[in-house]
């Protein structure tokens, strides 16, 4: 390392640990945009390996190869390990889905290293913010693949046919919680043809629902929370939902479920009798496995099937797709770091209010990493 390198503010880029994880928290055209702000950018071999990126497309970009734990700013995809955690020196700065709200165990072992944590998941959801929604980008990803997923299984075409042979009617998909991948998911599937409909607690979504060109699917239950997400239901409330969902579910060949709450577990809106109504060769794709699930025969991580009714509760669909994940996540990390830096050096303003909400940890004033 030069002189010059040695004074400049340097951001980490760690290789994965997680199982499955295959993406990486910067690509090459934003190492390049980093380095030409004058950072430098260290990237341990191999890191972007799993999302095909090889070492020397980071290193033509200006990064350089290395240990990344000691950078001022490491950047990570997952949450950290313990041992992770354990790498990086007191007073240096952690951004990435930290899980603040999930893993109690994270924060705790963060304050404790003395690491000031930019928790990705805490961005709010405010106009200036959207380029660092990381939650965002990587719920597109996991509603477009969830549906390819779901035609995969599914025994049926998802487009109507007119053929020479007969006639073959479209599938229709009924996508439950439509936030970002929901969303998607409906825009996703009309794309291949299926008739579909949309339902969510926050009657808001209904216009969006229907500028994808799908039907709303009108339950009478609305529950609107905090900064443009769901509350839970109260249990009268849920009773009532699913009371209603059971009766609608068993007409449609596929549902996809996206249904959170930040912080709490997921919503059960498919129950086991739903399933079991359900025609024989069709898909359940659930997307809140990581809180348990919205369907109740759900085992995340897994699929399964139940009656002919296959049941996919996949945990990490957007690491299915690690190149254009990585872009977009980098994306977001890039914004974010520009948000903490001040003429290439850190200098988080913790008033401002995007920095506010996302800094879950803090090292103490005078701990700062040289
Ligand atoms: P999410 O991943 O927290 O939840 C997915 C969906 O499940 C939500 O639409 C939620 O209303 C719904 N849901 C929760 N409980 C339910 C139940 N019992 N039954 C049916 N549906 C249920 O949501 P996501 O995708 O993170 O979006 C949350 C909010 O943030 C949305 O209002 C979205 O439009 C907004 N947003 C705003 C942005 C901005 O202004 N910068 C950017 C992205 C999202």
């Amino acid at each position: 390392m030069t002189s010059q390198e040695a004074q400049r503010t340097s951001v980490g880029v760690p290789r994965e640990s997680t199982p499955g994880e295959r993406r990486v928290a910067l690509v090459p055209g934003v190492v390049e945009r980093l380095c030409a702000q004058g950072l430098d950018v260290v990237v341990e071999p191999g890191a972007g390996q799993a999302a095909l990126i090889p070492d020397d497309a980071f290193t033509k970009a200006g990064a350089h190869l290395g240990d990344p734990w000691s950078a001022d700013v490491v950047v990570k995809v997952a949450p950290p390990s313990a041992a992770e955690i354990a790498k990086l020196p007191r007073g240096s700065t952690l951004l990435g889905f930290l899980a603040p709200l999930t893993d109690p165990d994270v924060v705790a072992r963060l304050r404790e290293a003395g690491v000031t944590g930019f928790a990705l998941e805490s961005v709010p959801r405010i106009s200036r913010a959207q380029s660092m929604d990381a939650l965002s980008s990587q719920a597109n990803v996991a509603g477009y693949r969830a549906v390819l997923l779901a035609a995969t299984e599914c025994t049926r075409f998802f487009p109507m046919l007119t053929t020479a042979a007969g006639t073959v009617k479209p599938a229709s998909v009924l996508v439950l919680g439509v936030g970002v991948a929901g969303l998607q998911a409906l825009a996703t599937a009309k794309r291949l043809g299926a008739r579909t409909t949309g339902y969510d607690v926050r009657p808001e979504v209904a216009d969006q629902v229907r500028s994808v060109g799908a039907k709303w699917l009108d339950l009478g239950v609305s529950a609107v929370g905090e900064g443009g997400y769901a509350r839970e239901l109260t249990e009268e409330e849920r009773a009532e939902q699913t009371q209603r969902l059971n009766a609608a579910i068993s007409g449609f060949d596929v549902v996809i479920t996206t249904a959170l709450v930040p912080g709490r577990p997921a919503p059960r809106l498919v129950p086991a009798e739903a399933v079991r109504r359900m025609r024989p060769g069709s898909v359940i794709v659930d997307l809140a496995g990581s809180a348990g699930g919205n369907c109740e025969l759900s085992e995340p991580g897994r699929t399964v099937v139940e009656d002919e009714v296959t049941i996919a509760a996949p945990l990490n669909l957007p690491a299915t797709m690690p190149e254009h994940a990585s872009e977009l996540y980098a994306r977001n990390v890039q914004a974010l770091l520009e948000l903490v830096l001040v003429d290439g050096r850190l200098a988080p303003d913790f008033s401002d209010e995007v920095l506010a909400a996302t800094c879950i940890t803090r090292s103490d004033p005078g701990e700062g990493h040289p």
